[in-house]
């Protein structure tokens, strides 16, 4: 079985059916990328993922355990929130708290929920882990390149920047699989490079990633697996190469060959 496997996802908006059968399995350490046009239910795949959507069927396993089953759906919101630690997303829009300095937006959440853990358990010390956390966060400004930028607020960045900010933010919750929605299509594209870089350099980490990007270029050269979207099916799934450079269906060749008319304009 693969770390992370999802069998027959299908969600309608009232009459609209926007996932129709999602079958879709991610090894650890494995980039995904998820391709395809406007509407085909990209985003919508990612939230039912994260537990911002409730999907009408299906199933979700991760590393061996069921954490959603549309059989046995009435979770309490509590094992809810647990359940959705097991993923980091990171949206177009950033998201940031913008009262909240850098180092505060990614220190925000992880202290947060030491100060639950030192309720539950008393042998906790508080002090002593709020300063790991302070120190993983500082790792984590080197390594999305924010080391200077740690007291600024948000609207002192540029896109870029604030985009590597909740990058570093959804980091610093330790998730097991790392969701990115089209990170970079808020972002002029010479700040879309840095943000692209980050992530590439998480591939080193041997991160469990999944991807929704309009960049087909990245897609082919970070991915370890490309699934296309169309009509909420995945139409066309396999290795960069095959996906890109010898599609199969009709629809996937008229996607590319549409991107591709678009970047010769
Ligand atoms: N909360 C919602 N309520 C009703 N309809 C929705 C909702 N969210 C998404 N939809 C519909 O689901 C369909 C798929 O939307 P989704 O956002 O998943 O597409 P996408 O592939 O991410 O598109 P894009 O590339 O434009 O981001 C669309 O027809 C959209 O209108
Ligand atoms: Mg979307």
């Amino acid at each position: 079985m693969a770390y992370l496997e999802i069998k027959n996802f299908c969600k309608k908006f009232g009459n609209n059916e926007v996932l129709k059968g999602i079958d879709l399995s991610v090894e650890k350490g494995e980039v995904l990328s998820i391709i395809g046009s406007s509407g085909s239910g990209k985003t919508t795949l990612l939230r039912c993922m994260n537990f911002l959507e409730t999907p009408d069927t299906g199933v979700m396993i991760l590393g061996g355990e069921t954490l959603f089953d549309a059989a046995n759906k009435r979770a309490k919101e509590k094992e809810l929130r647990k359940k959705r630690l097991n993923f980091g997303l990171v949206f177009q829009s950033f998201n940031l708290f913008p009262q909240y300095s850098v180092k505060d937006n990614i220190t925000l959440a992880p202290i947060l929920q030491l100060k639950e853990r030192c309720k539950k358990d008393k042998t906790l010390n508080f002090a002593e882990e709020k300063q790991k956390i302070l120190e993983d966060a500082d790792k984590l400004l080197a390594k999305t390149g924010l080391t200077d930028k740690k007291n600024a607020y948000p609207c002192e960045l540029s896109g870029g920047q604030q985009q590597r900010v909740a990058i570093a933010r959804a980091l610093a919750l330790k998730p097991k699989i790392l969701c990115f929605d089209e990170p970079t299509s808020a972002l002029d594209p010479e700040l879309t490079g840095e943000v692209l870089k980050v992530i590439r350099s998480l591939k080193g980490e041997d991160r469990t990633m999944i991807i929704v990007t309009h960049e087909m270029g990245f897609a082919k050269n970070v991915s370890d697996k490309v699934v296309f979207m169309a009509n909420g099916v995945i139409e066309e799934e396999g290795a960069p190469k095959a996906v890109f450079d010898s599609p199969k269906s009709e629809k996937l060749k008229a996607f590319l060959s549409g991107i591709r008319d678009k970047e010769g304009e």
